[in-house]
């Protein structure tokens, strides 16, 4: 199984591919996640295969690193598990569009924001109602309201320990909420299998979060006061992170080599488009191809880039 083997390449479906720099600096690092900011600093940032945060358009080494405990000589080109909890591992990568911002949800180390210079990560939160976070994964930020949404895979099992955490029965994981302001951190929701990705929509008024286990996306609307979700997308893979393009689409992607056999009779569809209300408007055929086998994550800008 391909499961944690980084593969990721670089898709540019469209023809506006102007950013030729960014791309070869992608092919480069192995880029596995990527967020962009297109204000006056011209900031994008990438997770690298060695779970270093590079900013592509300084590259001039590293941009930022998780925690101070992180060992170079130990972290750099480690794909060693074992390592992670030293070396972190980011998942959920986010600007904040007014500040430039960066907004990491790290499996490890928890809540964490770098500022548009990078260096060291500061924490916001490690761990809520005293228990330490074992497996932060997917955010998404309100900058509005100053309020970042995120998913807590499991209290169970560190990341490390996805397999099992895929295999597990347990349904009580959670989405939180951060408020920046008053640095207050509350449970929207319990009682979920795997929560993974998260995104907001445009104006707000709802959040999309990935339930890896039960494949599936659930929609909560935020303006309510109970946080009831509703099924959004019901997939034919597990889902990992969403993002939403310029057009208010939502890109969902699969993993089809992670986390679980895949029935052979499903398509190899390695990413999904959705509108705002749930219905596919495109979907990625992977082709069968081995280099498709763990797409954590899709941006389209013009043109696409798969990590
Ligand atoms: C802070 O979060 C806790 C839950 O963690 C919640 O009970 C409390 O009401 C929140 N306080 C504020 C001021 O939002
Ligand atoms: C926000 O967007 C949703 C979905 O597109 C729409 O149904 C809703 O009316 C919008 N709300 C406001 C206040 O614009």
């Amino acid at each position: 199984m391909k499961k944690y083997q980084l593969l990721f390449l670089m898709l540019y479906l469209a023809l506006c591919v102007n950013q030729s720099h960014q791309r070869i600096l992608s092919q480069k690092h192995d880029a596995k996640k990527i967020d962009e900011q297109f204000l006056h600093q011209k900031q994008n940032v990438i997770v690298s295969k060695d779970y270093e945060l590079i900013n592509l358009v300084k590259v001039t080494g590293p941009f930022a690193i998780p925690s101070s405990i992180r060992r170079r000589e130990l972290c750099d080109g480690s794909t060693n598990p074992n390592l992670e909890p030293i070396c972190g591992r980011p998942l959920g990568l986010k600007f904040n569009p007014v500040t430039c911002d960066l907004y990491i949800g790290d499996a490890y180390f928890g809540l964490l924001m770098i500022r548009p210079n990078g260096g060291t990560a500061q924490t916001l939160i490690s761990s809520v109602e005293r228990i330490s976070f074992k497996f932060i994964n997917g955010l998404d930020i309100d900058s509005s309201a100053g309020v970042i949404y995120f998913t807590d895979s499991s209290t169970t099992f560190q990341r490390r320990y996805a397999d099992f955490l895929s295999k597990s029965t347990d349904n009580s994981e959670r989405l939180l909420k951060y408020d920046l302001h008053t640095k207050n951190t509350s449970v929207i929701y319990t009682g979920l299998m795997f929560p993974n990705g998260v995104a907001l929509n445009k104006n707000h008024s709802f959040l999309l979060v990935a339930e890896t286990t039960r494949r599936r996306i659930l929609k909560f609307y935020l303006g309510a006061n109970n946080f009831e979700p509703e099924v959004f997308a019901e997939l034919p893979r597990v889902p990992d992170n969403i993002k939403m393009n310029d057009k208010r689409e939502f890109w969902v992607a699969l993993n089809a080599g992670r986390l679980g056999k895949i029935d052979d009779d499903v398509p190899n569809t390695i990413g999904i488009k959705y509108d705002q209300e749930g219905r596919i408007l495109k979907q990625l055929d992977g082709n069968n191809e081995d280099v498709f086998s763990s797409i954590s994550e899709i941006n389209e800008r013009g043109y696409k880039i798969l990590g």
